[in-house]
């Protein structure tokens, strides 16, 4: 009996070992790709004032059609130019006013984080220096993203007195995009609308949460709630799928609402999906307001039952047409992963969010969606989608996949070591 139990016990330890030595075998192979992409990326664009943002694709007017499935063609009036056979397959770079520039330093912190590589502190703190100007910038919503995600992982883990200045000016300048008589932070200056809100804009709310804490100040908290509790209430159909933006009239009441970036108004757009169930669950952890939690579970709940694929990165919109041709978006499916091991561990039947996510994650870094080291452009992950109906970053990596890929790693690795 004695020797039966010795013999199970050191299966089991044999076991065990076996599941956590093929977890850093995926997991060391990530870590290497995306160190080894990052560093190049970022030894390759000193000097220029330049950040990797994706790489140049072209579209097919049919095929556009044809996942679109519209009567109405006016979506032809907004395609971006197919790039130059010179550009095709060239990495796509922008300034630091772009609203994805704080997303390279973030990778760049979160790689340094998990692998202690001084080599990548050191481009991390190049790379967010780089956004300083950017706590002027008043025209967008963005400038969440774009400190945040720097600046605000700098503070995480290599704080400095200057830090908290960049933090609270770029705040300051957002809270100035909140409109009192409607509730919610302004996101777009350009296009047709009255007063555009799109379900991104959640994102930028954790700037606000940081400002209020290093400041003591609550008005920035009071805005983020605020404009959480609007979003709740009128980007949300009845099945918690969000349309993508809402514009309101100046007396608060709906302009209209709309999917810019997906299929149709009507459709779920796959980021704009993966956008709400983040924003719900960070604002849960900031609030501790059970309203937000639920909708959090609501939203992870429809997101869990509504992506169709077999390997559970989603098409670029989940109501694109099912098949080998259509688009996925590995960004959605990063962001979505990022949210769900948080969300895992505010609610007792979390660990269906926890498998969720690390099938997630696990297909991510398998040959199909994880870049070979020196190839994809020095990006990490492939098979993203930016905007489909403006022939926009179609099937091609995005600096945002990476980031939010990266933090799913992090997060992963937090919830499992
Ligand atoms: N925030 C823009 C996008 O998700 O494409």
């Amino acid at each position: 009996m004695r020797k039966n139990i010795i013999l199970i016990t050191a299966l089991a330890m044999s076991l065990t070992a076996c599941k956590s030595n093929h977890q850093e075998t995926w997991m060391n192979h990530a870590l290497d790709v995306a160190s080894g992409q990052l560093k190049s990326t970022a030894e390759e664009l000193t000097g220029t004032n330049m950040i990797p943002r994706s790489i140049h694709a072209g579209y097919d007017l049919n095929f556009l059609d044809s996942q679109l499935q519209r009567e109405d063609k006016s979506y032809i009036d907004s395609l971006r130019p197919n790039p130059s056979a010179k550009q095709l397959k060239q990495k796509y770079i922008c300034g630091i006013e772009d609203w994805t520039s704080g997303f390279f330093p973030g990778s760049l912190w979160y790689a340094y984080e998990m692998t202690g590589d001084e080599e990548l502190k050191t481009r991390a703190i190049q790379y967010t220096n780089m956004l300083n100007p950017i706590r002027r910038l008043k025209n967008t919503h963005d400038v969440g993203f774009m400190i945040n995600c720097s600046f605000g992982n700098a503070l995480r883990l290599a704080p400095n007195d200057t830090i908290k200045a960049v933090i609270t000016e770029t705040a300051d300048n957002l809270c100035a995009r909140f409109n009192p008589e409607i509730g919610c932070i302004r996101s777009w200056d350009f296009g047709y609308w009255n007063f555009p809100v799109i379900i991104d804009n959640m994102m930028n709310l954790d700037l606000l949460f940081n400002a209020s804490k290093l400041t003591g100040d609550s008005k920035y908290y009071d805005i983020a709630v605020k404009h959480a509790q609007t979003t709740m209430k009128n980007h949300f159909r009845p099945d918690y799928t969000s349309y993508h933006l809402v514009s309101y009239n100046n007396d608060g009441t709906i302009e209209k609402k709309q999917t810019h970036q997906g299929k149709n108004d009507e459709s779920a757009w796959s980021r704009g999906q993966a956008w709400a169930v983040y924003g719900y669950t960070s604002c849960y952890r900031e609030t501790k307001d059970a309203a937000f939690l639920q909708e959090a579970t609501n939203i992870a709940d429809m997101i869990m039952q509504r992506v169709k694929t077999e390997d559970c990165i989603p098409y670029w919109d989940y109501d694109a047409p099912a098949g080998e041709a259509t688009p996925r978006d590995a960004s959605a499916a990063a962001i979505t992963a990022s949210a769900l091991f948080e969300l895992s561990t505010f609610v007792p039947d979390g660990k269906k969010y926890f498998d969720y996510a690390e099938t997630i994650i696990k297909n991510l870094s398998s040959d199909k969606y994880l870049a070979v080291k020196g190839n994809n452009q020095g990006f990490v992950l492939m098979h993203s989608t930016g905007s489909l109906p403006h022939g926009s970053e179609i099937d091609v990596p995005l600096n945002y996949a990476d980031y939010y890929y990266l933090e799913a790693l992090q997060k992963y690795k937090g919830l499992t070591e």
